[in-house]
């Protein structure tokens, strides 16, 4: 089976066909979904794509989380409604993971889910309470390159995040009402000792 996972923004030629995939699952124009998608870097913000035998079938982003170093938010996770259940999200996310470990140098790693809980407590996230994803942002890669979008306001799939404040601001009353029927789920990435 020829299955890749690529970074988007090094095979932008895919850009439109993930545009697809992602606005599929959650319908938004393809202006705002290119401009999110158009952020990936080496740094984080960072898209990942499947990709068999040219086409896209799975997307999932890596998004920083504001004064939390070492860590990341997993967003946007999709696969193709025509070839859910082959185990395709689980090696997706297993190599999401392990690019965050080795080559992001990122302990933790957060999401949250409205009904897809069961597939992360398989991968071994479990709950936690809500964190904020909003505010400014430290880039918390060791790595740095040319590529990465260091001096930008990075855009989440959750919220185009704007403010450039030192410290992140409380979730608002509304968000929380919002995101109450969220779960929130973290993993910590343990170093595997070779
Ligand atoms: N509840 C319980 N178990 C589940 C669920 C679920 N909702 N979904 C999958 N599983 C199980 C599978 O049965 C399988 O179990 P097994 O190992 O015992 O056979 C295991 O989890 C792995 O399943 P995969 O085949 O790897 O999952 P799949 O390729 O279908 O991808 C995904 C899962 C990404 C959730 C897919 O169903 C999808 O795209 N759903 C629609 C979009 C969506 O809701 N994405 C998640 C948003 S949350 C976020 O982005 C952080």
């Amino acid at each position: 089976m020829d299955l890749k996972v690529l970074p988007l923004h090094q095979h932008i030629k895919y850009t439109q066909q993930c545009c697809d995939l992602i606005n599929k699952e959650w319908k938004r124009s393809d202006t705002a979904r290119l401009r999110s998608l158009e952020c990936s870097c080496d740094n984080l913000p960072t898209c990942l794509i499947l990709v068999q035998n040219d086409r896209v079938i799975g997307h999932l982003k890596l998004t920083p989380i504001p004064n939390r170093k070492h860590t990341c938010f997993i967003e946007s996770v999709v696969i193709d409604d025509k070839m859910r259940g082959q185990g395709l999200g689980t090696h997706l996310m297993k190599w999401a993971e392990e690019h965050c470990r080795n080559n992001l140098n990122l302990n933790e790693i957060y999401l949250s889910t409205r009904g897809q809980e069961g597939f992360y407590r398989k991968l071994g996230y479990i709950e936690c309470p809500p964190i904020s994803i909003y505010g400014s942002f430290t880039i918390n890669s060791t790595t740095s390159d040319k590529t990465s979008n260091n001096n930008t306001s990075i855009i989440s799939d959750e919220v185009f995040c704007k403010s450039l404040t030192p410290n992140p601001p409380p979730l608002p009353q509304n968000l929380i009402n919002q995101n109450s029927t969220k779960t929130y789920m973290k993993k910590p990435l343990t170093v595997i000792d070779n």
